[in-house]
C-alpha cells in the first residue's frame, strides 16, 4: 500500500469511529425511548402474567363477553412477535389487525391509533431488540362464545368506532404542546376505563372521561367538573395520586387503577405527570345529575354509638370466620377499625387512610367501597407496598353489604344502601352491557336474529351520528 494512503486511511477510520458510535447510540436511544413509551402505554400490565416472564402473555382480561387472554409479545420467533415486520406490528398496535386476524378491543388499539410514527418505530425497536424472548407455549387461548368468536365482526365495529389517526410527533414529543393530551388519550389510555360506553360498546365521546364501570369497579369522573369530577382536587393532590396511587383526604387506587399506577404512571417523569394534570384541567366538565356534592366532602364521621363498644361482642378477626354476625358495627370494629380507626380517621400519617374525605365512601356509588372490601388493595409504589387484606373469603355477601352500609352511614354517602344481591353482582363483574346481554340471547335464537339485531343497532348509531353531525 502506498505510504501516503496510510494517514488518509487513518483519518477515514478516525472519522468513521465516532459516526459508527453515533449510529449505535441512536438505536440504543430509540430502544430506550421505546421502553419509556411502553411504560407510559402500560403494555406490561396486560402482556405479563403476575409472577410470569415479562411480555410472555397469559394475563386474563375478564370482559363482559368472556375471558380474553393477552398474547406473548416478546421477540420469541415461535410464540411471540419475533418474526413480525414493523408494518405488521404497527397495524396490530394501531389498527387492531394482527397477521392472523382481527384483535378484540380488549387490546386498546382504539387509543393507540393515535401513537405517532416516531413512537411506533421506537416501540418496535424496543420490543424486537430491547426485551428477552419468552419461548413458552400459551397456557390458554381466547375462546369467546358465539357470535363473538367471529373475529371478522370486528371489521364492522372498527369501521364505526376505530377512527383515530396517528398524532404528530412534533406536538406530542416530550415538552410538546399536546403532550398531556397524547398521554391521557393515547398512551396511558385513561379513557378506555374512565369513559362510559354506548350501546355498541364504544366510548361515548360526548361523555369523555365522565366515569365508567369495569369488572365491578367504578372508574370515576375525571372531567374538570367541581362536583362530579376533579375540579376540587389541587394539582399536587392529582399528581401524587397518579405517582403514588394515593392523595390524602381524597382517594386511593385499587383494582385496575392500582395496576396502572404500579406498572405505568409511577415510572413517568415529573414533566409528563405535570402534562397529564394540565391536560385534565381542560377536559369539558360533565356533571352527574344525581350528585350534589363532591365524593370527598364528608369530612367528619358520625360519632360511634358507645353502646356498640360496650356490648359484649366478639371483635376478633377469627369471630368473623364463623360468618354468624351481620351487625355492621360489630363487623367494622372487628375487621376494619384496627387500621381505619373507630372514628374512621385512619392513622396520623394516612398510611391507613381516612374513610371520611374519601371518594370511595362519599361518592355517588358504593362500588369501589364494596370491591375494596372484597378484593383488598395491593399496590407496589416507589416507597414500598401498600396492602389492605381482601375479605371475600372471610365475609359472606350479606356481611360485606352490612359493613359497607355501616361505613356509608357513618363516614360517607348515607343516601346509598347496598344489599347482598348487589355484592354478588359486583363479585361477578357487575351488570352486563346491552349489546352483550342481547347478542347472547340472539345467538341462542340463531344467526339471523343476531344479524338483524346488529344491523338495527348499526343503523340507529349511523342515524345518531348523522343527526349529531347535522347539528
Ligand atoms: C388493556 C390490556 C392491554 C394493553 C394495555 C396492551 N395490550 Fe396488546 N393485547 C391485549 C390483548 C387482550 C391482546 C389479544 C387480543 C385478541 O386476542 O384479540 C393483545 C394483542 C396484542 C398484539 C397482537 C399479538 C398477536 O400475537 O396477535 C400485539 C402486537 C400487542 N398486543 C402489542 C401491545 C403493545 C405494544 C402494547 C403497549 C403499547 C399493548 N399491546 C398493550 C391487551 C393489551
Ligand atoms: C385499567 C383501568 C384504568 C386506567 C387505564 C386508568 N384508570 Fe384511573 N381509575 C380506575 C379505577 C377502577 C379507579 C377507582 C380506584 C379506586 O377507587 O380504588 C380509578 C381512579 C382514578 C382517580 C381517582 C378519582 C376519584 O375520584 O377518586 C383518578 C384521579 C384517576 N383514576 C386518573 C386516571 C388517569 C389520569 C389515567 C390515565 C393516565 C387513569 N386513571 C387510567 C381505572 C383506570
Ligand atoms: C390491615 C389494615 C387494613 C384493614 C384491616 C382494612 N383496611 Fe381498608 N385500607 C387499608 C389500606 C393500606 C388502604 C389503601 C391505602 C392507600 O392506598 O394508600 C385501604 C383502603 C381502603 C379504602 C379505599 C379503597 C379504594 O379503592 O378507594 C376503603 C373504602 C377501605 N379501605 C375500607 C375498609 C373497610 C370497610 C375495612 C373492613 C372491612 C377495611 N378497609 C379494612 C388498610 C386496611
Amino acid at each position: 500500500m502506498p505510504r501516503y494512503l496510510a494517514p488518509g486511511l487513518g483519518l477515514v477510520i478516525l472519522t468513521a469511529i465516532p459516526s459508527l458510535a453515533m449510529a449505535q447510540a441512536s438505536t440504543e436511544d430509540l430502544v430506550r425511548q421505546g421502553a419509556y413509551i411502553a411504560r407510559a402505554a402500560d403494555c406490561m400490565a396486560c402482556h405479563t402474567n403476575p409472577g410470569g416472564k415479562s411480555y410472555g402473555g397469559g394475563y386474563v382480561i375478564s370482559s363482559p363477553l368472556g375471558d380474553i387472554i393477552a398474547t406473548n409479545i416478546s421477540p420469541s420467533r415461535q410464540y411471540g412477535i419475533g418474526n413480525w415486520t414493523e408494518t405488521q406490528f404497527s397495524r396490530a398496535v394501531r389498527e387492531g389487525i394482527a397477521p392472523e386476524g382481527h384483535l378484540y378491543p380488549a387490546m386498546p388499539y382504539t387509543a393507540y391509533s393515535g401513537i405517532s410514527d416516531a413512537d411506533i418505530h421506537a416501540l418496535y425497536l424496543y420490543f424486537t431488540k430491547g426485551t428477552k424472548p419468552v419461548d413458552l407455549p400459551p397456557e390458554r387461548h381466547t375462546a369467546l362464545p358465539f357470535p363473538f368468536n367471529q373475529r371478522w365482526l370486528m371489521a364492522g365495529w372498527n369501521l364505526l368506532y376505530s377512527t383515530g389517526k396517528p398524532m404528530s410527533a412534533a406536538t406530542t414529543a416530550a415538552g410538546g404542546t399536546q403532550r398531556g393530551e397524547y398521554l391521557v388519550k393515547v398512551l396511558a389510555h385513561c379513557s378506555t376505563c374512565h369513559t362510559p360506553r354506548n350501546i355498541g360498546m364504544s366510548e361515548d365521546q360526548s361523555r369523555f372521561l365522565a366515569g365508567a364501570d369495569l369488572g365491578g369497579w367504578h372508574a370515576p369522573n375525571l372531567t374538570s367538573d367541581a362536583i362530579s369530577g376533579l375540579g376540587g382536587w389541587s394539582d399536587d393532590e392529582l399528581k401524587s395520586y397518579l405517582r403514588d396511587g394515593a392523595a390524602h383526604g381524597k382517594s386511593q387506587a385499587a383494582g385496575g387503577m392500582a395496576e396502572a399506577v404500579e406498572h405505568s404512571l409511577r415510572h413517568l417523569n415529573d414533566a409528563d405527570l405535570d402534562a397529564i394534570v394540565r391536560y385534565l384541567r381542560t377536559v369539558k366538565p360533565v356533571r352527574n345529575p344525581n350528585q350534589s356534592r363532591p365524593g370527598f366532602s364528608v369530612t367528619t364521621g358520625k360519632p360511634v354509638d358507645l353502646a356498640v363498644l360496650d356490648a359484649p361482642i366478639n371483635r376478633s378477626p377469627d369471630a368473623l370466620a364463623n360468618a354468624s354476625s351481620i351487625n355492621g358495627a360489630e363487623l367494622y370494629t372487628g375487621a376494619c377499625a384496627s387500621c381505619h380507626q373507630l372514628n374512621g380517621q385512619g392513622t396520623h400519617d394516612q398510611f391507613y387512610p381516612s374513610l371520611t374525605s374519601n371518594t370511595a365512601v362519599g361518592g355517588p356509588t358504593a362500588q369501589n367501597l364494596v370491591m375494596a372490601i372484597l378484593k383488598g388493595v395491593n399496590r407496589a409504589t416507589n416507597n414500598g407496598t401498600v396492602t389492605m387484606p381482601a375479605f371475600e373469603k372471610q365475609l359472606n355477601d350479606a356481611q360485606v353489604a352490612s359493613v359497607a352500609n355501616y361505613v356509608l352511614q357513618r363516614f360517607g354517602n348515607d343516601a346509598i344502601h347496598v344489599n347482598a344481591a348487589d355484592v354478588t353482582l359486583l363479585k361477578e363483574g357487575g351488570a352486563k352491557p346491552f349489546l352483550v346481554r342481547y347478542a347472547q340471547i340472539a345467538a341462542i335464537g340463531g344467526v339471523s336474529i343476531m344479524a338483524v339485531l346488529v344491523f338495527v343497532i348499526l343503523m340507529i348509531i349511523r342515524r345518531k351520528k348523522r343527526n349529531s353531525s347535522k347539528k
